[in-house]
């Protein structure tokens, strides 16, 4: 009989509780971790949890006695620091385990929304103009760029630090936001145009041959069109409140031609921001249907549920066989 596969779950230390170390409990609890742990049980692999903890010596040990045949990485920060993903990623690489996702190279270049979008352009890619907002200098009064501009964290992720507040229409507003996105996230801000069209999300799989998955489309329709116009915090992680102003999460009914347009574009940018396995796309679409992307997620959430499986279950992959395929992507891609 083939022995079975060894997966560690790498994932953030503050997710590990003391009462059920290895996620074996609590199959209601809506988080990441235990989605993906309990798909892995439910197809045979044979689980370790392994936290990614202060002492690294203790994370290299473990991989290297227990040799796992990949590690699922799961996490996303160290200690709270998201700029630490990517040291991450180098760790594993060190102890010589394959592992799931985006390596050290595409960590750094997505982290910075600035670099990003640096990169994107000089590679004929749409997107917003901007400028950057760097700590402990005179914000510059925004000329040759159009307002509303959008200010957000450089270095964020899942909407942190974007509110209504953040689509700022003149110079005030802009001092004013970037003053505070400084004081209170302690990192440089960038302030981008803002594209108004549609929101859409765009998930991708694959290495060599990439597969689209089917847009997701977060639509903004508040009655009286005075409700958000962004995807803040509060619009991503508060249902009442998106009940209260008509948003909705579904997937986007795009005619062929557009839609077969958002997938090169995409694919594009999974290749040059040096994506692996998995990742999502957010863009905008603008009214003469034009693509542009506001930022690549290496780490897009896992989550039963979340756009990457909903994206999947519509293109006929359930959960398991989704989780599945991010592993054979994984340990194709490290033959
Ligand atoms: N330039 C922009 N134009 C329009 N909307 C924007 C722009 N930048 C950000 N947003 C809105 O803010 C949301 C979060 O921005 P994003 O850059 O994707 O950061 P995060 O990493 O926090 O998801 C987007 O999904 C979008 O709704
Ligand atoms: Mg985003």
């Amino acid at each position: 009989m083939r022995k079975k596969r060894q997966i560690a779950v790498l994932v953030d230390a503050a997710e590990i509780t003391s009462d059920d170390p290895n996620f074996e409990g609590h199959p209601e609890a809506p988080t990441t971790e235990y989605h993906v742990i309990g798909a892995l049980r439910k197809l045979g692999y044979e689980v370790s949890v392994l936290g990614a903890v202060a002492d690294i010596a203790k994370i290299v040990e473990i991989l290297t006695e227990q040799k796992p045949d990949l590690v699922f990485n799961l996490t996303e920060s160290f200690e709270g620091d998201r700029g630490m993903d990517k040291n991450i990623a180098a760790l594993i690489e060190i102890a010589g385990v394959p592992f799931t996702g985006t390596g050290v190279a595409g960590l750094m270049l997505c982290r910075d929304k600035r670099l990003c979008k640096q990169l994107l352009s000089l590679h004929k890619i749409r997107v917003p103009r901007f400028y950057s907002l760097p700590l402990g200098h005179k914000v510059p009064v925004a000329k040759t760029i159009k307002y509303p501009l959008v200010v957000k964290p450089a270095l964020e992720d899942s909407s942190e630090g974007i509110s209504n507040a953040s689509l700022v229409n003149n110079n005030a507003e802009l001092q004013e936001r970037a003053r505070y996105m400084h004081e209170r996230w302690e990192q440089p801000a960038i302030a981008e145009e803002y594209i108004e069209g549609r929101e859409l999300y765009v998930s991708i799989l694959g290495n060599k041959r990439l597969t689209v998955l089917p847009p997701r489309e977060c639509s903004f329709e508040s009655d009286d069109g005075c409700g958000p116009q962004l995807a803040t915090y509060r619009v991503k992680w508060n249902e009442q409140y998106r009940k209260k102003w008509n948003i909705k999460f579904g997937f986007a009914e795009l005619d062929q031609a557009t839609l077969k347009n958002i997938g090169r574009v995409c694919k594009k940018v999974f290749r040059i921001l040096k994506l692996r396995d998995y990742g999502r796309i957010d863009l905008r679409l603008t009214h003469d249907n034009k693509v542009v992307i506001l930022e690549a997620n290496p780490n897009p959430d896992l989550a039963y549920g979340e756009e990457v499986a909903e994206a999947a279950d519509k293109s006929g992959l359930s959960y398991e066989q989704l989780i599945d395929r991010i592993i054979n992507l994984a340990l194709r891609r490290c033959e």
